[in-house]
């Protein structure tokens, strides 16, 4: 956690953007609303059968779904508080579904166990924790271990919003009024950014500040998104040797165009 600022700025990059992911319970509670891409990873997985192996598995949002249609799962992160909240929500789940996943902890852009999976997937963003082209190609070269030869490679990451890239660093945005999940008092969130054009990343800051000052702790995490342009992207893939068998720009299998939110890539080798 940082002290408040007020101008987003550029900081240090470290692994995993672990300021923000160190709290699951917030993370949960932001996105427990979140479910675009539940149909499709769901439809995905049923069509396509495991093993699945999730790369920045979180706190188990779609492995839980996963299990409860019956297909084995292997879920890495770099986050030991996402696993274990993940953990707890996969044993909760029940016995019989205990011999259809395993989570580890792992660095996507190191990590591999030699196994071949049917199925990976890096969902909701994950990859936009890839900061640098060699990060990407070490990344890659993982997944191609970890393939099968008839297997699917399957990502969404943002599509980048010039409208949002511009907003004013200086001030504060979508400030929304919201009772703490562990506080249990009213709090603020407001967001800025700072987009480094040069780089393509996003320097995000996240302030929580009680409504009423004193009720709780005031605070602001970090997170830093690298953005990848389509024909980037797909260069990236193809040059690694992957096949693009669909990009879409979004969940319901809409065609990727400037108001797209999101970019999502299935491939294979
Ligand atoms: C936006 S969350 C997505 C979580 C989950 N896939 C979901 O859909 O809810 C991104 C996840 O990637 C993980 N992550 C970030 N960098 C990582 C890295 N280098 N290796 C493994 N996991 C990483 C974070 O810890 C976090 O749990």
């Amino acid at each position: 956690m940082q002290k408040k600022m007020t101008a987003a700025e550029p900081f240090e990059l470290n692994r995993g953007s672990v300021e923000y992911y160190q709290n699951p319970t917030m993370y949960d509670f932001d996105f427990k609303k979140y479910a675009p891409d539940k149909k499709f990873y769901s439809n995905m997985a049923l069509s396509l059968g495991g093993p699945i192996l999730e790369i920045g598995c979180g706190s188990g949002r779609l492995m839980l779904d996963w299990i409860k249609k019956g297909i084995q799962v292997k879920g890495i992160d770099l986050s030991e508080d996402m696993l274990k909240t993940a953990e707890k929500k996969l044993i909760r789940a029940g016995k019989k579904y205990a011999n259809l996943w395993s989570l580890e902890q792992g660095d996507m852009i190191s990590w591999s166990d030699g196994n071949k999976y049917n199925l990976i997937v890096s969902a909701f963003n994950t990859m936009m924790h890839i900061y640098t082209f060699e990060d990407m190609d070490l990344f890659l070269d993982n997944i191609k271990r970890n393939l099968g030869t008839e297997g699917t490679f399957i990502f969404d990451i943002l599509n980048p919003d010039f409208r949002w890239f511009l907003r004013d660093p200086e001030k504060r945005w979508s400030r929304t009024r919201f009772k703490h999940p562990l506080h249990g008092c009213w709090y603020y969130y407001t967001t800025n950014h700072y987009y480094d054009a040069e780089e393509q990343i996003s320097y995000v800051y996240i302030y929580h500040e009680p409504v009423n000052e004193g009720d709780g702790p005031d605070y602001t995490m970090r997170l830093a998104h690298r953005f990848y342009y389509p024909q980037e992207m797909s260069y990236i893939l193809k040059r690694h040797g992957f096949i693009l068998d669909s990009v879409l720009g979004g969940f319901d299998g809409s065609a990727l165009d400037m108001f797209s939110t999101s970019q999502v890539y299935i491939c294979s080798l």
